[in-house]
């Protein structure tokens, strides 16, 4: 399933990402809080149990979040702007890192860096990157993490091109994608157009 969130102020916050005169500082902190505002939806199915809370006036019963803890995984560098939102809303969430880069030349991913919690294969993994263009990094991403034995994953990125949802959808249909939009299409770099540029370095300033 791929989710597009049509929300007011994620499209509002969105548009000002994409602006070119939008600066590093800005960028962050808007990648920040749409990032919060996405997993609130992206999280909408998560299991609750009923548990026993004494209120100042009674004892009452009331819902908490039941099944599986949640994992936050990045794909470095971009993925990482966005984890702030996302463990400022589930605090106790465990963090694990894949470092890829995509190859200028043939726009495969490479493979720099992979470390995911201890307990990753009994965690609901929310794989976190801004931009899912060719795919290749996410469904790469996705690879590695299913080898340790995880098989709950999400993937929330903030622009798609289609040609990535279809990517990740062949590679690994079980996977849920979750976006603020999808774009028209890729350039001949593989760049999303219009999407907002090269989010590593808008984000981290370093173009
Ligand atoms: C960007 C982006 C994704 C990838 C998407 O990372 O953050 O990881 O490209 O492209 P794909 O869908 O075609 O694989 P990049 O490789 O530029 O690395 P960076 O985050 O370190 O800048
Ligand atoms: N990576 C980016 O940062 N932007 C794109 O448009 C494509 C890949």
């Amino acid at each position: 399933m791929v989710y597009i969130f049509d929300h007011p102020l994620i499209q509002h916050k969105l548009t000002l990402m994409r602006d070119v005169n939008t600066g590093t500082k800005e960028f962050r902190e808007l990648l920040e809080e749409i990032s919060m505002l996405m997993v609130y939806e992206v999280t909408r199915d998560l299991p609750t149990e009923e548990v026993e809370v004494e209120t100042p006036i009674c004892v009452t019963k009331s819902r908490v979040l039941a099944g599986k803890k949640i994992g936050i995984v990045p794909i470095l560098r971009a993925g990482l702007g966005m984890v702030d939102g996302v463990a400022n809303l589930i605090p106790a969430a465990k963090i694990g890192h894949i470092g890829l880069y995509r190859d200028p030349e043939t726009h495969e991913p490479v493979e720099y860096y992979c470390k995911l919690p201890a307990d990753s294969e009994n965690r609901e993994l929310i794989v976190l990157d801004p931009m899912l263009a060719t795919g290749g990094s996410a469904s790469a991403a996705i690879s590695f993490i299913k080898q340790r034995g995880c098989k709950s994953i999400r993937l929330v990125n903030l622009i798609a091109a289609p040609e990535g949802i279809e990517r990740v959808q062949k590679d690994h249909p079980d996977v849920n994608i979750y976006v603020a939009a999808c774009d028209e299409k890729l350039n001949e770099h593989a760049y999303i157009v219009p999407g907002l540029g090269d989010a590593g370095d808008r984000l981290y300033g370093t173009k």
